[in-house]
């Protein structure tokens, strides 16, 4: 296997200075507005679309501490993101709170404020294995809210998925203690993989329906390139919503913002508008309905490489300009040639891509790598 970790483009500092104005646009006049930041590669758990146990397995090579962002210069590359006019931060990983003493990151970059003087929209994906031991301390740190995975409440099926047989009551148990600690509006992010998870759609939306919980169905995608996807395995997000449907009406509802991943509808009350006490779920159907056209996501790597997109094959190595003793301005600069450049939108092109750029994907990122 190419260890995809180890090619990227190096990050140039452009002659002209390119000063931060918060309206910066990548080539197809795409704003920049969403940073994701994996601050591990490592994952208690081995989801088979994720983390096939066959490829981590005990001889797979992480990362090496030292190879690692610092806190320190997460938060230094944070602020420059900002200042181009990034609001929204995600904190991912592999497992995000396997990550030493997290809380110290959360409470600097809680503490970062955008152009007009505004914090930002602060939050972390999580399997939620950790949670009931972590929710407290996250929200004392500045963390806003969570987005936990859950991919369905049968316990056996479940096991399965994460494969390392971790119950759904204890990730249930964590969901209830972010909920306690006041982790604002909880997200639960459901892979659906025919075959082995369709069943639980219903009983997952019987559960969160009305608890205030969002709940997302999330179409199983051909990331990395480790997890044998199949598109006979992927279940339309059309499918789930008339799944849902025969049971629960639901109506469609405005996007909440612009790029959003997923598209909402709200169950419906008696007299067939949406009822706000019952809630909502979300579809994110990057396989069949694409979203790329308004895509305001960058993702920064464990080791300090910018990725345009999800699927790409290279990453800009910002650490080794940030060790070179870079200044603020030519780290702002990079950054926004970076972004400038870029035109990636993978998923609305895969149907015409040649199979061989589809499937032989060797060097494309991991989720794990990268987070969502
Ligand atoms: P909210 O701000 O809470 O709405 O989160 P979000 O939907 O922006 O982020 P989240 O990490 O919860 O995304 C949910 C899932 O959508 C991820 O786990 C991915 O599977 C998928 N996803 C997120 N961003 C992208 C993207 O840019 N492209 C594609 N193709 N899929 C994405
Ligand atoms: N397809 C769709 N979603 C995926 N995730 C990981 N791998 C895939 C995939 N192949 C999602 C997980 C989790 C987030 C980190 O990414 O379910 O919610
Ligand atoms: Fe599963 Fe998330 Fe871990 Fe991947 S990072 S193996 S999706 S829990
Ligand atoms: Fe953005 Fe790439 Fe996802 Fe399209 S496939 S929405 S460009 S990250």
């Amino acid at each position: 296997m190419v260890d995809q970790r180890v090619r990227a483009l190096p990050a140039v500092v452009p002659a002209q200075a390119i000063a931060p104005s918060g309206l910066l646009q990548d080539r197809r006049g795409r704003p920049l507005r969403d940073l994701r930041i994996s601050v591990t590669d490592r994952c208690n758990f081995r989801c088979s679309y994720c983390m096939p146990k066959e490829i981590f397995d005990k001889d797979y090579q992480y990362l090496p501490h030292s190879a690692l962002l610092t806190f320190e210069e997460i938060t230094r590359l944070t602020q420059v993101f900002v200042a181009h006019g990034v609001r929204k931060v995600r904190l991912t990983g592999g497992e995000p709170l396997l990550r030493k003493n997290l809380e110290i990151l959360i409470e600097q970059l809680a503490a970062l404020r955008t152009a007009d003087g505004a914090p930002l929209d602060l939050t972390l994906t999580t399997n939620g294995s950790l949670l009931t031991r972590k929710a407290a301390s996250l929200k004392a740190a500045g963390l806003n809210r969570v987005t936990v995975s859950l991919d369905g409440l049968d316990d056996c099926v479940f096991r399965q998925m994460n494969d390392v047989d971790f119950p759904v009551a204890d990730v249930l148990e964590g969901i209830a203690a972010a909920r306690a600690a006041g982790l604002g509006t909880i997200k639960v992010n459901m892979v659906v993989k025919r075959g082995t998870n369709e069943h639980q759609i219903l009983p997952m939306a019987r559960h969160f329906r009305g608890s205030g919980i969002v709940l997302r169905f999330i179409e199983y995608m051909d990331v990395g390139a480790t997890n044998g996807w199949r598109m006979d395995e992927v279940v339309p997000s059309a499918e789930v919503l008339q799944i849902l449907q025969q049971e629960m009406p639901l109506v469609p509802l405005e996007a909440s913002a612009p790029g959003e991943t997923a598209e909402r509808w709200g169950y419906a009350g008696p007299d067939g508008r949406h009822d706000p006490d019952l809630g909502e779920v979300g579809f994110i159907s990057s396989v069949t309905q694409a979203f790329c056209g308004d895509c305001n996501r960058v993702r920064l790597s464990t080791e300090g490489k910018v990725y345009l997109c999800l699927f790409a094959h290279q990453g800009h190595d910002l650490r080794e300009l940030l060790r070179g003793g870079a200044s603020d301005a030519d780290l702002a600069s990079a950054v926004g040639a970076i972004w400038q450049g870029r035109d990636d939108r993978y998923s609305e092109i895969r149907a015409q891509l040649p199979p061989e750029a589809r499937t032989a994907s060797g060097r494309r990122i991991e989720m794990s790598y990268i987070g969502g």
